[in-house]
């Protein structure tokens, strides 16, 4: 089998790391991809955002499997263009990727199915009146951009005054194009989060096992939100009563109210959840993989993920099975110093060799590149660490012991990824 694999992040890197083990895997291409990436596919230059080139590129290099890593692709239509040249890719259609692409679609329709959802205030294409009915809402609340903004659109604060900010530079200044021109504002919710993602072709999909990203830029979950600062996978997440739950009440009407509504999804569909006491809540659909989730699942993978894919890209996902070892696994973000603000490019990255000799351990470039032989930061998240473990404990450990052995000027992480399931296994049990 011949892969191209479409993106150049962390999870890329893991996707493309985890695809060249299978056996069936004759060559594996990523575009664009990055220096790191390169150690293990032959990477390609391209526009991720280029749907037409990469169709052509996919064409002239006799793919037989593409995959595309990250959303934005998606959300322009990549599917329907391959479909239209009897190419195989893996990933939904335009239109139902829009489950990801709008916010305002996908609130509207968990409305229309009573999938459960944060209750909102109203969407809102008029900042003034977004910032009036700001005014009479509790705290704390969530303003949401619609469009995609690499999970940065996302606000949740106690103060009136912040949202109101936000709001304004949303809709009234440019920072986020056009993804700003519309926004939710709605309810806040407490409880642990969940990432739920599911392989489906449109009507029986295969639960991945369940994980647990980190957004806040800062240790306890505070800071801002960023495209994610670690992530854990572990089956202690998620009991197999509220799995049952999940799927009765979420993903089993999602796939197939989207399929009514707009196309079959087929492809990875990404639930983010909040396990409130009331049962658990929708917060975001995406049509893609996690990132960094991917880096942590991609560890425990006990199965041929090229045949996998491939069987779930031409719709057989029947014979589709994915088991899980070992137990746990845990991945770290090592962010360059500014971000997620203004990430600070150029230093040198060292320790990277050091990794060689650590078992269940891998180290997944993100934003790098290599300048006379060494890596250097060029990008906000640089690279995650990853590692499993029989247990989270040890796969903790194992990803804190690689994670100081690297370093580089500003490199900052958090300390904290996964610290809170200790405590947290019962409850989330018990919810
Ligand atoms: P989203 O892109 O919608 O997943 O939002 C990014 C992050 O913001 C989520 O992972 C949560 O941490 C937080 N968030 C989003 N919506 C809510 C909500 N209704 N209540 C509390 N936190 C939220
Ligand atoms: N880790 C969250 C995301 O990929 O959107």
């Amino acid at each position: 089998m011949k892969i191209l694999v479409i993106g150049g992040g962390g999870r890329e890197h893991a996707l493309v790391w985890k695809l060249r083990q299978s056996p069936a895997v004759e060559r594996i291409w990523c575009a664009p991809g990055n220096d790191g990436i390169s150690e293990d596919a032959e990477c390609l230059p391209a526009k991720t955002s280029d749907v037409a080139v990469l169709a052509t590129l996919a064409e002239s290099l006799r793919a037989d499997l593409t995959v595309a890593g990250p959303e934005q692709p998606l959300v322009l239509g990549i599917a329907d263009e391959f479909a239209r040249r009897g190419l195989v890719l893996l990933g939904p259609s335009l239109e139902a990727a829009q489950l990801e692409g709008s916010k305002i679609f996908a609130k509207e329709f968990m409305h229309r199915y009573a999938i459960p959802t944060a209750s909102t205030y109203g969407t809102f294409d008029s900042a003034a009146k977004a910032r009036e009915v700001l005014a009479n809402a509790d705290m704390p609340v969530v303003v949401k951009a619609d469009g995609l903004c690499a999970g940065k659109g996302v606000l949740v604060t106690s103060s009136a005054g912040e949202a109101a900010t936000f709001i304004t530079r949303l809709m009234e200044s440019d920072d986020f194009g056009a993804a700003g021109n519309r926004v939710i504002i709605e309810e806040c919710l407490q409880g642990p989060e969940l990432s739920y993602i599911v392989l489906t072709d449109g009507e029986k999909f295969v639960p991945l096992a369940p994980s647990r990203d980190y957004k806040r830029l800062s240790d306890g979950n505070f800071g801002p939100n960023t495209g994610g600062m670690g992530a854990i996978s572990s089956n202690e997440l998620l009991s197999s009563e509220m799995e049952r739950v999940i799927q009765e009440k979420i993903v089993r009407p999602t796939i197939e109210g989207i399929a009514k509504d707009a196309a079959p999804y087929r492809g990875f569909l990404y639930f983010g959840l909040m396990m409130t006491a009331a049962g658990p809540r929708v917060l975001e659909f995406n049509c893609r993989l996690g990132d960094p989730e991917t880096e942590a699942l991609v560890m425990r993978m006990n199965f041929d993920l090229a045949e996998t894919l491939f069987a779930a890209a031409k719709g057989r996902l029947a014979n589709a099975e994915m088991s899980w070892q070992p137990r746990a696994s845990c991945c770290l973000v090592l962010a360059a110093e500014g971000y997620p603000q203004r990430p600070k490019l150029g230093a040198r990255i060292s320790g990277l060799s050091s990794q060689e000799k650590l078992s269940s351990t891998a180290v997944f470039h993100a934003g790098t590149r290599k300048v006379d032989g060494q890596y250097c930061v060029n990008g906000g998240r640089v690279l995650t660490v990853a590692a499993a473990g029989d247990n989270l404990a040890q796969a903790r450990l194992r990803a804190y012991s690689a994670a100081k052995k690297i370093s580089f000027d500003g490199m900052h992480y958090r300390g904290d990824i996964g610290s809170e399931m200790n405590r947290a296994v019962g409850e989330v049990a018990r919810s």
